[in-house]
C-alpha cells in the first residue's frame, strides 16, 4: 500500500532500571537506523518513544529502595532519555506514561471500550495480604519453587530455573510484604476477550503479513495456534491509571493495556492539533521497533485493542528482535550482568558509534546474539579502523600532501575509475532493499562493502607510489578516492551518524538528513548538517533558503553512487582520524569488571546452596520399638585426650572418661573440630557399641553429633553440668 507518512515507535523502557546494549541492539538503534535513513529519503517520519513508567516492578524496587513509586521514575525517565540522546537517538518525544496528557487519554481509551461493552469482567479469587491490607500481585508472592525447589521464587516466575509460575504452584506461598500466608480473596476485573478477535487475527496477521520476520510471524502464529483467551486489563494496585469506573477503588489499569496507548499520548502531546493523522489516517504507515518479549502484546493485545476502539490504523510491521546476550550470558540487570548505556558513554567517550556499529553488525536479527568484548575490539580495530578510517585517511592525507588539501581535477581517468564509483551503485541498492525489510544488518554489510571497495582501490593503485612519476594520474586517483569518501558519508549516516558527521567536517560537505517534527506543531525542523567550527548540527526553516549556508556543498541520499559528489576545486578541511584503536587494556578491564561480578555471583549461590542443603531435614527412618531403643546405652562422657590418627584426614583418636571406665573411640570428627579444642569438652556417646579396630586402634563406642543437611557434624553437649556415666534417655 502506498503510504504519505510513517509513524515510529520504539517499545517505552520500563523507567525501573537504566537501558543496556540489550535493550539498544533489540529495538532502539534499529528504530533509529530506519527513521534516520527514511529521512534522508524525504519521507515525513515521527519517531515516538518514552518510560514506561507503571507496573509493579517499579513498586517493588521503590518499596525496596524505602522512597515511591515516583521517585524511582523521576529518577531512570533522565537517564534513560540522556543515554538515548547521547547515542544519537534522536526520538521527536521522549515522554512519559505519568504524564497527564496520557493519564487522561488511556482513562479515555479504557473508557470507550467499556462504554462500547467491549470488556468482559469476571470475579477472580486473587491473593490478599490481610496484614497489609492489599491484593498481592504475583511478584509479591515468594514461595518455593514446585519445579526445583529454590525456596524463594516469585508468584509468577522462579528466577533460579526460568519457569513461568502461577501463585498457586507456589509451595507455602507467603507475602512478600508482611511475609503471612496469604488468603485467597474475590475480585472483580475487565478483561478483554482476546478470543473473539482470534478469527480476524489469523486472516490480518497470518494471510495478510505473511511477510513480517519470521521469528515474528512465527510467535504469532504459535499463539494464534494455541488458542487465545480474554486477558485482564485492570489490576489490583496503587499505582498506575485508576480504572475510570464507578466501584472500581483501587484498581488500576494493567500496564501492558496502559503503555501502548502511551504511543498516541506521546503523539498527542507533540502534535496536540494533527496527532490523529499520524493514527487513523490509512495513509499512514504505522512501524513498531520491539524486543521479542514484547511481540504478543505489540501483534495481538495492541491490534486488538485498537481494533475494539475502531477508527486506528495497525501496525504494518513489527520489526523485532531476539535477544542480545553478554560474554555467552543472559542480560540480567538484577544479578548486574549487562553493560549498561549511561556507563558506556561515560567510559568510551567520543566512541558512541563504535557501540552503534558492533550492536548493529552483531544484532540479533534472526536468533539470539552475543556481545562480547573481544568482537567489540575486533570489529572496531579491523572493520571502523582498519577499513573505513584507514580508507578516508589515506585519500585525504594524501590529498592535503599533493593537492594542497584541494579536490584534483580528474585528469588522466581510467576505465577502472568509474568501474570503481559504479560499484557503488549496486551496494547503494541492496541497502536500500535491506533497510527497507528491516535487514539492518545486512544493510550495514553494505555500507561497508563501500568503504571495502573504496579500501582496495586506493591499495590497488598506490597513489602514493604514482604521484613519484604521474601527478596527473595521481589527480584521478584521488579524486576517484575522494568521491567514495563523499559516498561514506552519506551511506554512513543512518548507522553511524557521529563519524558521518566527522567525515563530512573533514570533507566539508554538509548533508540534508531531512525533517524531523521535534518543533511539535511547528515548522517540521529541517536537518542541515553543515561541518562548521564543531557545531555539528544546524536546523533551518524548511523552505528557507539555509542562511549562513551559503556556499556550502550539500550531499543527499540521491547522490549516493554518482559519479561526482565532490568537484574538482573543492577544498577539504583538515584530517582527523575517524576511529581510534581500541586496545587490548581497554577491553581487557571490561572483561575483567564482568569476570569479577561472574565470581562474586558465583561464591554467593555456592553459599546460598550450601545454607539451603543445610536446612535440609533428613526423613524420619522406619520405626524401632521401645525395646530396641532401650538397649542402647547412651551415657554422658567427657573428653580427656584428643588426637590425629596419623595419615588420616577425618579422624580423631579420643580418650573418653565414661564414668564406667577410661576408654578409647576413634571419630569421624577431624574436619570439624581440631584436637585441642576437644580436650574437657562433655559430650554424649553410646557406650554399648560393639568394639571395632578403625586403623589399628579398637574403638569402643560411638560419639553422638548432630548432621546438617550440608554434612556437617555438631556434638551433643549438655546443657547443665551433669556426672560423666548419667544415662541418657
Ligand atoms: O518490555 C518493556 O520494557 C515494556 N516496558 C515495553 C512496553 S512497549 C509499549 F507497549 F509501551
Ligand atoms: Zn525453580
Amino acid at each position: 500500500m502506498t503510504h504519505k507518512r510513517t509513524l515510529v515507535t520504539c517499545a517505552l523502557p520500563y523507567a525501573n532500571g537504566p537501558v543496556h546494549i540489550g535493550h539498544l541492539a533489540g529495538a532502539y538503534i534499529p528504530g533509529d537506523i530506519y527513521v534516520r535513513y527514511l529521512r534522508m529519503r524525504g519521507e515525513d517520519v515521527v519517531f515516538i518513544c518514552g518510560s514506561d513508567e507503571h507496573g509493579v516492578p517499579i513498586t517493588i524496587k521503590a518499596r525496596s529502595r524505602g522512597v515511591t513509586p515516583q521517585d524511582i521514575v523521576d529518577q531512570y525517565h533522565q537517564v534513560m532519555k540522556n543515554a538515548f540522546t547521547g547515542l544519537g537517538i534522536n526520538f521527536d518525544i521522549y515522554s512519559r506514561t505519568t504524564s497527564r496528557v496520557h493519564d487522561r487519554n488511556a482513562s479515555e481509551f479504557f473508557r470507550k471500550l467499556y462504554d462500547d461493552d467491549k470488556f468482559i469482567t469476571k470475579e477472580t479469587e486473587q491473593y490478599y495480604d490481610e496484614e497489609a491490607k492489599t491484593f498481592l500481585a504475583d511478584r509479591y508472592i515468594v514461595g518455593t519453587c514446585p519445579k526445583c525447589g529454590n525456596p524463594h521464587a516469585y508468584g509468577d516466575q522462579c528466577e533460579k530455573c526460568g519457569s513461568t509460575l502461577s501463585p498457586e504452584e507456589l509451595i507455602d506461598p507467603k507475602s512478600a510484604l508482611s511475609g503471612s500466608a496469604p488468603k485467597k480473596v474475590k475480585t472483580k476485573h475487565w478483561y478483554l476477550p482476546l478470543d473473539q478477535y482470534e478469527p480476524w487475527l489469523r486472516d490480518w496477521i497470518l494471510e495478510q503479513h505473511k511477510e513480517w520476520k519470521t521469528n515474528v510471524y512465527g510467535q504469532c502464529k504459535s499463539w494464534l495456534d494455541g488458542g487465545l483467551q480474554p486477558r485482564a486489563v485492570s489490576r489490583d494496585l496503587d499505582w498506575g491509571v485508576p480504572v475510570p469506573v464507578d466501584g472500581a477503588e483501587g484498581k488500576v489499569l494493567y500496564v501492558w493495556f496502559d503503555a501502548p496507548i502511551g504511543y498516541i499520548s506521546n503523539t498527542q502531546e507533540l502534535l496536540p492539533q494533527s496527532w490523529e493523522k499520524w493514527w487513523k489516517d490509512p495513509e499512514t504507515r504505522l512501524v513498531h521497533f520491539i524486543g521479542k518479549d514484547n511481540i504478543v502484546f505489540h501483534c495481538i493485545v495492541f491490534p486488538s485493542m485498537l481494533k475494539a476502539y475502531g477508527d486506528y490504523i495497525l501496525p504494518e510491521n513489527v520489526p523485532a528482535n531476539e535477544f542480545l546476550n553478554l560474554e555467552g550470558d543472559k542480560i540480567s540487570t538484577s544479578r548486574n550482568w549487562a553493560v549498561r548505556v549511561h556507563e558506556y558513554e561515560e567510559q568510551f567517550p567520543g566512541q558512541e558509534d563504535v557501540l552503534r556499529y558492533v550492536l548493529t553488525a552483531n544484532a540479533p536479527e534472526t536468533k539470539d546474539n552475543d556481545f562480547t568484548w573481544k568482537d567489540f575490539q575486533q570489529r572496531n580495530n579491523s572493520e571502523l579502523v582498519a577499513v573505513f578510517g584507514n580508507f578516508v585517511n589515506r585519500a585525504v592525507v594524501l590529498t592535503h600532501k599533493y593537492f594542497g588539501g584541494v579536490v584534483p581535477e580528474n585528469r588522466k581517468p581510467e576505465p577502472i575509475d568509474a568501474e570503481t564509483l559504479a560499484a557503488v551503485i549496486p551496494c547503494r541498492e541492496a541497502l536500500e532493499r535491506f533497510i527497507e525489510t528491516f535487514h539492518f544488518r545486512e544493510a550495514l554489510k553494505e555500507a561497508m562493502n563501500i568503504a571495502r571497495i573504496g579500501n582496495k582501490y586506493i591499495s590497488d593503485m598506490e597513489p602514493w607510489k604514482v604521484a613519484k612519476t604521474d601527478p596527473d594520474r595521481t589527480a584521478s586517483i584521488l579524486y576517484t578516492c575522494l568521491q567514495i569518501c563523499a559516498d561514506l558519508a552519506i551511506a554512513f549516516e543512518p548507522f553511524t551518524p557521529f563519524s558521518a558527521e566527522r567525515l563530512r567536517g573533514i570533507l566539508r560537505v554538509g548533508i540534508d538528513a531531512g525533517t524531523d517534527h521535534r518543533a511539535g506543531e511547528g515548522e517540521p525542523t529541517v536537518n542541515f548538517y553543515r561541518p562548521d567550527e564543531g557545531k555539528a548540527l544546524h536546523t533551518v526553516p524548511s523552505g528557507s533558503s539555509v542562511p549562513g549556508a551559503e556556499g556550502t556543498l550539500v550531499l543527499d541520499w540521491s547522490m549516493l553512487g554518482a559519479s561526482e559528489l565532490l568537484p574538482s576545486g573543492h577544498v577539504l578541511g583538515e584530517s582527523v582520524l575517524l576511529f581510534q584503536k581500541i586496545e587490548d587494556a581497554v577491553v581487557d578491564a571490561q572483561i575483567a569488571r564482568l569476570q569479577a561480578i561472574k565470581e562474586k555471583r558465583e561464591a554467593e549461590e555456592a553459599a546460598r546452596a550450601a545454607e539451603e542443603a543445610a536446612k535440609k531435614i533428613e526423613p524420619q527412618k522406619p520405626e524401632v520399638t521401645f525395646d530396641q531403643f532401650g538397649a542402647m546405652d547412651i551415657r554422658t562422657a567427657t573428653v580427656l585426650a584428643a588426637e590425629r590418627v596419623p595419615k588420616t584426614d577425618k579422624l580423631l583418636k579420643l580418650t573418653i572418661d565414661t564414668g564406667l571406665d577410661t576408654r578409647t573411640i576413634v571419630s569421624g570428627i577431624a574436619e570439624y573440630y581440631r584436637p585441642e579444642d576437644m580436650v574437657g569438652k562433655q559430650i554424649c556417646i553410646l557406650a554399648n557399641l560393639a568394639p571395632r579396630v578403625i586403623r589399628g586402634i579398637e574403638s569402643r563406642g560411638m560419639i553422638l553429633m548432630a548432621k546438617q543437611g550440608d554434612g556437617k557434624m555438631r556434638f551433643l553437649t549438655p546443657q547443665e553440668a551433669v556426672v560423666n556415666g548419667a544415662q541418657v534417655n
